[in-house]
C-alpha cells in the first residue's frame, strides 16, 4: 500500500481514508462502494498547476475527465482553476452542468459527429482538438453559420509509442489517433490555415497512459517542438499553444513505482525543462503549455470497498473470494490484465497467510479483480478494499449482467458525503419499453 496521511491504518486496525474508517463507510453506504479522498485530488491539482506556473509560467493543467467524470469531481477541478478535457457530449454536459467556463474546456475525440461539434461550438468550448480531415470542414461550416471563429488544435502522432516500463520510437505509427508528424500533419495544418471559420492555435499529442518513464515525455516534447520549428520555417506560422496530453503513471501494486506529489512535480519539471531547452535551441515563440493528466489526479485517490461473499478453495489450485462487485464496476483486469493491491480493511495489520484470487459476481470466468493477492484468511461478510481504483473504474462501469453501478462517496477531514447515488433497479428498467 502506498500509505499517506489520508490513506492509512487506524487504531482499530482498519483502513482509513480521508480520516474516515472504511468499515464505517461500508456499513453506512453499503458495498460495493467507490470512495474518493478529496484532499488527495486537491493536493495533486495544486502540485501540478503550481509546478507548471513556477517552472514554465505559461500554461494550464486540464483534467482528463474520461478518467472520472461526475459533477462533484468537476466542481473540485473548477475550484482549483484547472481546465477540463472532454471526449463526448456526455462529459461536456457534465462540465457545463457545474458551470465550468466553456473557454476552459477542450473537446477531444477521433469521431466527433457534426451534431457533437455543433453543440460544442454553440456552447463556446475553448478548444476543439481536430482528429480527422473532414472534421475541419464541419467545424468551419458550423462556425461560419453561427458567426464565430472556433479555436482549434490538431492532434498529431509524434511516433513515440510509450508503454509502461519502456518506451520505443515507432517509424510507422498505426494508431487510430492523430495525424502522423510529417507530410500528413502538414497537409491538414495547411487546410486548417485556409479556412475562415477557425483559428488554428497549435497541436496536440498524447503518447499513452500509465507511463513512468520521463524519457518518453521528453522525446515527445522534443519531436513536437522540432515540428513547430519546421511549420514555422515552411509555413511561417507561430503556434500559440502546445498540448502534450496526459499519461503519468500511478501506483497500483508492488510492481509499480511508488508515486507521491514530488514524483508528479518531477514529471512536469522534466517536461518543462526539455521544452525550454528545445525552444531556446530552435528559436520559436514560447507556446502556452497544456497538460492533460487524468489517472494521476484521481487514480490513487480512489478505493473500492467490497463485502467478501462465497469463498471457494480448490485444493492445490486456487482460493477464490467472490465479492459483491466485479467487472461491471471495475473492468480493468478483464480489459488489460491490470493489477491491484487488495487489503482486508477490517484487520489491516494481521499477517497474510493465504493467497487468493478476487473474483467478481458476473457470469464470466474472466471476471476477476485481482489474482494472487496475499491476505489473512478471509471470512464471508468481511470488508475488503481494492486500492487505486479512482481512475477508469467508475467511468468504465457498465450494467453487465444487469448489475447496478455503485455509489460514489467523497471523504475529507473525517467527513463523508455522497457524490453520486448508486443506481437503483428502477434506474435500470426505466428506459425499457
Ligand atoms: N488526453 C488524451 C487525449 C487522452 O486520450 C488521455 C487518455 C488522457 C489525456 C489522460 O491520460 P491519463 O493521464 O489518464 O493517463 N481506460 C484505460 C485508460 C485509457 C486512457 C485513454 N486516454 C485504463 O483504464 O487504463
Amino acid at each position: 500500500m502506498n500509505e499517506r496521511d489520508t490513506l492509512k491504518i487506524n487504531k482499530q486496525n482498519h483502513l482509513e481514508i480521508g480520516g474516515v474508517d472504511c468499515v464505517f463507510l461500508a456499513k453506512k453506504y453499503g458495498t460495493p462502494l467507490y470512495v474518493y479522498d478529496k484532499a488527495y485530488i486537491e493536493n495533486v491539482c495544486d502540485a501540478y498547476q503550481k509546478t507548471l506556473n513556477v517552472e514554465y509560467g505559461l500554461g494550464k493543467i486540464s483534467f482528463a475527465s474520461k478518467s472520472f467524470c461526475c459533477k462533484d469531481i468537476l466542481r473540485t477541478i473548477k475550484s482549483k482553476d484547472l481546465g477540463v478535457d472532454v471526449v463526448s457530449i456526455g462529459e461536456l454536459k457534465t462540465a457545463l452542468a457545474v458551470n465550468f467556463s466553456p473557454e476552459n474546456i477542450i473537446f477531444h475525440g477521433n469521431n466527433k459527429s457534426y451534431k457533437d461539434l455543433e453543440f460544442a461550438i454553440q456552447n463556446k468550448v475553448g478548444l476543439i482538438v481536430v482528429d480527422a480531415y473532414s472534421e475541419l470542414d464541419d467545424v468551419n461550416e458550423i462556425a461560419n453559420r453561427i458567426g464565430v471563429i472556433q479555436n482549434l488544435l490538431i492532434r498529431v502522432n509524434p511516433g513515440v509509442e510509450a508503454h509502461t516500463h519502456h518506451y520505443i520510437q515507432t517509424a510507422n505509427p498505426d494508431s487510430k489517433f492523430g495525424f502522423s508528424i510529417g507530410i500528413e500533419a502538414i497537409n491538414v495544418i495547411k487546410k486548417a490555415l485556409d479556412l475562415k471559420g477557425l483559428s488554428l492555435k497549435g497541436l496536440h499529442c498524447h503518447i499513452g497512459s500509465q507511463i513512468f518513464e520521463e524519457k518518453s515525455f521528453e522525446i515527445a516534447t522534443e519531436k513536437m517542438i522540432d515540428f513547430y520549428a519546421l511549420i514555422n520555417n515552411q509555413l511561417g506560422v507561430d503556434f500559440d499553444i502546445l498540448d502534450l496530453g496526459g499519461g503519468f503513471g500511478i501506483y497500483y501494486y508492488d510492481g509499480d513505482k511508488k508515486m507521491n506529489l514530488s514524483s508528479y512535480q518531477n514529471f512536469i519539471k522534466k517536461i518543462t525543462t526539455t521544452l525550454k531547452n528545445k525552444i531556446e535551441q530552435v528559436k520559436i515563440k514560447k507556446p502556452y503549455l497544456i497538460l492533460e493528466p487524468g489517472r494521476s489526479i484521481v487514480g490513487e485517490a480512489g478505493i473500492t470497498l467490497y463485502t467478501a461473499g462465497r469463498i471457494k478453495e480448490i485444493k492445490d489450485l486456487k482460493n477464490y473470494i467472490a465479492i459483491d462487485g466485479g467487472m461491471f464496476e471495475n473492468p480493468r483486469f478483464a480489459l488489460y490484465q491490470a493489477k491491484y493491491s487488495v487489503v482486508a480493511a477490517e484487520r489491516m495489520n494481521n499477517p497474510a497467510t493465504k493467497t487468493y484470487t478476487i473474483a467478481g459476481k458476473c457470469c464470466e470466468s474472466g471476471d476477476i479483480i485481482a489474482e494472487n493477492v496475499s491476505l489473512p484468511e478471509i471470512k464471508e461478510g468481511e470488508i475488503l478494499a481494492v486500492l487505486s481504483t479512482g481512475a477508469y473504474n467508475y467511468s468504465m462501469a457498465s450494467n453487465y449482467n444487469r448489475n447496478l453501478v455503485p455509489a460514489v462517496v467523497m471523504v475529507k477531514d473525517g467527513l463523508d458525503y455522497l457524490a453520486v447515488k448508486g443506481q437503483t433497479y428502477e434506474d435500470l428498467l426505466k428506459n425499457d419499453l
